[in-house]
């Protein structure tokens, strides 16, 4: 089983009692800056309590181990992704060690509702880098073997000759390594250059059927969307890979690629 628990708009204001709310620090008085931090937790239920782990447990690690240690290591010397990265990854053991018996399986820090740094207990050191990015476009999905009756019935409303429009949302995640409190992992600034020069400003405001070369022969389902975006990005980056791009095509659907061979 996994629970996973934020703590919100830390660090608090020195107060005894902190809000866990986006409305501000612990008097309630104060607008804190946007953070959240986030920590996936594994383990057994317990039969009598039917808890994995006391969530308060959980908001104290994060706050006197995580919160006060990003905050010595990185978040006092600047909000750079490096050294925010390099000092997750420094405070993910003394975290983990503060749950237990619970096992603390990653730690995220969103920075904004659309950047966040994640390390897991996978890899020592490895950090991955998420930003989500936005471009409206219209398509068709038909198949050109198909008849205008049988596209209908397996595209529904997405086969309208006319084509039809969305407001696409792309999350892209990077992965890097930090060394030794250097981190290396791509710098926020370079990821949204690249996403934007390589997918937003080629499809924004377009028709994908007719103006993106790849749509030209493959259907622009939400699907290989996802896949022409992997492909426009793998490699792009210096000092990091990509690891994910996950593209929303409503709040209802999303599809995700990580790479490898598609059947
Ligand atoms: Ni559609």
């Amino acid at each position: 089983m996994r629970l996973i628990r934020e703590i919100r708009c830390y660090p608090d204001d020195g107060n005894e009692v902190v809000a866990n709310t986006w409305a501000g620090t612990g008097n309630g008085t104060s607008l804190g800056a946007y953070r959240v931090l986030r920590a996936v937790v594994e383990g057994p239920v317990d039969r009598r309590t039917g808890y994995l782990c006391d969530i308060k447990d959980i908001d104290r690690i994060l706050r006197t181990v995580v919160a006060a240690g990003l905050q010595t290591r990185g978040e006092g010397t600047g909000s750079d992704s490096p050294s925010l990265a390099a000092a997750l990854a420094d405070v993910f053991p003394h975290a983990a060690r503060g749950l237990r018996p619970a096992a603390l399986r990653s730690l995220e820090l969103h920075a904004s509702p659309h950047t966040r740094l994640a390390v897991d207990e996978r890899g020592a050191g490895m950090i991955r880098l998420t930003q989500s990015f936005e471009f409206s476009a219209a398509h068709r999905l038909f198949c050109k073997e198909l008849s205008d009756e049988e596209n209908r019935r397996l595209f529904g409303k997405c086969s309208n000759p006319k084509g039809h429009g969305h407001n696409y949302l792309v999350e892209v995640t990077v992965c890097g390594t930090v060394d030794s409190g250097k981190g290396t992992v791509a710098d926020v600034g370079h990821v949204d250059r690249v996403v934007l020069e390589r997918v937003i400003e080629p499809f924004d405001h377009k028709n994908l059927n007719l103006e993106c070369a790849e749509f030209a022969q493959l259907n622009p389902s939400v699907e290989n969307i996802a896949r022409v975006i992997w492909d426009r990005l793998a490699g792009a980056f210096d000092g990091c890979r990509l690891a994910s791009v996950r593209v929303w095509e409503t709040p209802k659907t999303c599809a995700e690629y990580t790479g490898g061979d598609v059947p």
